[in-house]
């Protein structure tokens, strides 16, 4: 294994499958340790993607149009966010989690109701839902921040953006008239 003579991390990182080194000026401790942090990212966005589409099934009442419709978007978007999550990972070197095993050790969700709520309590859980991933983004940022990772603090910064402005909307729909 390459000696690591600077702050430059020459070690090949545990899970590559490649054997090579990886030499993109963050360490392997930062790279590891950010990773990690991205995986619980992921785990939270596919169990709200998943928890969402549940809903956009199962969704009943007067309001039956405008929500299933709401959470075809909204499970849409996740589901197309998981993908540069799960590569950021990758690109630090480290394998990206995608069992329902890995996820549910690592999300911070709890997972969908068995029983489908009413359609008002599923919008509750989905406000609660992308507040937690928010959480758990905003989380991570003060490590990419310290560790000089762009790329990781852009895509956290887009997902925050997205899962706050969704927490308010969906946020909106539970005020009483
Ligand atoms: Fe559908």
């Amino acid at each position: 294994m390459a000696k690591n003579k600077s702050s430059r991390s020459v070690v090949v990182a545990s899970g590559t499958g490649t054997g090579v080194a990886i030499d993109i000026g963050i360490s392997q401790d930062h790279r590891s340790a950010i990773a990690g942090g991205l995986s619980r990212l992921l785990a939270d966005t596919y169990t709200l993607y998943l928890t969402t589409h549940n809903f956009h099934w199962n969704v009943t009442g007067p309001m039956f149009n405008t929500l299933h419709t709401m959470f075809m978007a909204q499970y849409t978007e996740l589901w197309t966010a998981v993908d540069p999550i799960a590569e950021r990972i990758r690109a630090l070197g480290h394998p990206a989690p995608g069992s329902y095993a890995q996820f549910g050790a690592l999300t911070s969700l709890p997972d969908a109701p068995a029983e489908p709520p009413k359609a008002f309590k599923m919008v509750k859980i989905l406000v609660e839902g992308h507040e937690a991933v928010a959480r758990t983004a905003r989380g991570l940022f003060p490590l990419a921040d310290e560790a000089n990772d762009q790329p990781t603090a852009d895509l956290l910064t887009q997902r925050l953006d997205i899962h706050e402005k969704t927490a308010w909307m969906l946020r909106s729909l539970l005020d009483e008239q």
